[in-house]
């Protein structure tokens, strides 16, 4: 049998057409959602990634802001952006597009942050928020893996939830979420011993680790349901961690790639930047 696909692009298109309306009554209100990213360096991908989140906004009516800086920028260049930015009051959401070239320190500058401007929700006092479940920007991925399971009405109390891969975006704060809703959660890295040995245990298997088609049928348990975070280029095509074909015919639910995690990531930004616009003071 084969498995029912989670679809995220149809349910970001649905999200976003709620946000649409939402921002439109927020401009009505005079206040007009802004987002500022910043860009450094010539990474290619980071280059299409902000594309797409710029369009995202300008789709729904969110104001964004672009600041391109060159590869060599020193750190405090970058922190004074960052500090300006925090004081402008048009900006409700902040974006520093990762990585960074080696010379400026990713973490000074995710610190440096307002938390209250903290839209990819990546501060130490936000991630703290999340572990305590307290209302607080949540990682736009695991946040958008989320909501594609509560859409599909997968049952997450009470399961067991298999993530491969800790990384601080993906891998160890979507364990966190899914704790949050009562899963009982495992994680396996690259130093775990025996991988399928864990993720043939898994009610919901997330992956995340960037090795395309990594996860084969025989490592999945009949009727799971296979989140895949994957984002390769293999012969020029783009496949997940999780070899889709094979998969599919285990689980119950599977996410496509693309048009699965990918589309929620971007949707939840749009999110994140909404709610902080409306706390505006
Ligand atoms: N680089 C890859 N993913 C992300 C993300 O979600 N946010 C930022 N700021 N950089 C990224």
């Amino acid at each position: 049998m084969s498995a029912a696909l989670l679809n995220g692009k149809e349910l970001a298109a649905k999200k976003r057409e709620t946000m649409k309306k939402e921002v439109s009554k927020l401009i009505e209100a005079g206040i007009k959602p802004g987002l500022a990213v910043i860009l450094v360096g010539d990474n290619q991908a980071s280059k299409t990634y902000v594309r797409s989140k710029q369009k995202a906004c300008e789709q729904i009516g969110i104001h964004s802001v672009l600041t391109t800086m060159p590869e060599d920028t020193t750190e405090e260049v970058l922190l004074a952006e960052i500090d300006r930015l925090n004081e402008d009051p048009d900006i409700d959401g902040i974006l520093v597009q990762l990585p960074l070239p080696s010379q400026i320190s990713e973490r000074a500058v995710i610190e440096r942050i307002a938390p209250e401007k903290d839209v990819d929700g990546f501060h130490p006092v936000n991630i703290g928020r999340m572990m305590t479940k307290d209302k607080t920007f949540l990682p736009c991925t695991p946040f958008g893996i989320v909501e594609m399971l509560k859409e599909a009405d997968i049952q997450m109390a009470g399961k067991h939830v298999v993530v491969v891969g800790r990384s601080n975006i993906v891998g160890k704060p979507v364990g966190q979420l899914l704790l949050n809703e009562d899963a009982t959660v495992t994680y396996c890295h690259s130093r775990t011993d025996d991988i399928a040995n864990f993720t043939k245990q898994a009610d919901i298997l997330i992956v995340a680790v960037g090795r395309a088609k990594m996860i084969k049928a025989s490592d999945v348990k009949e009727g799971a349901v296979v989140v895949d975070v994957g984002m390769n280029r293999e012969d020029g095509k783009l496949c997940g961690d999780v070899d889709f074909d094979e998969v599919r015919e285990v689980a119950s639910h599977i996410t496509p790639v693309p048009g699965g995690v990918g589309p929620m990531t971007i949707t939840m930004l749009l999110e994140n930047t909404i709610q902080s616009a409306k706390e505006r003071a």
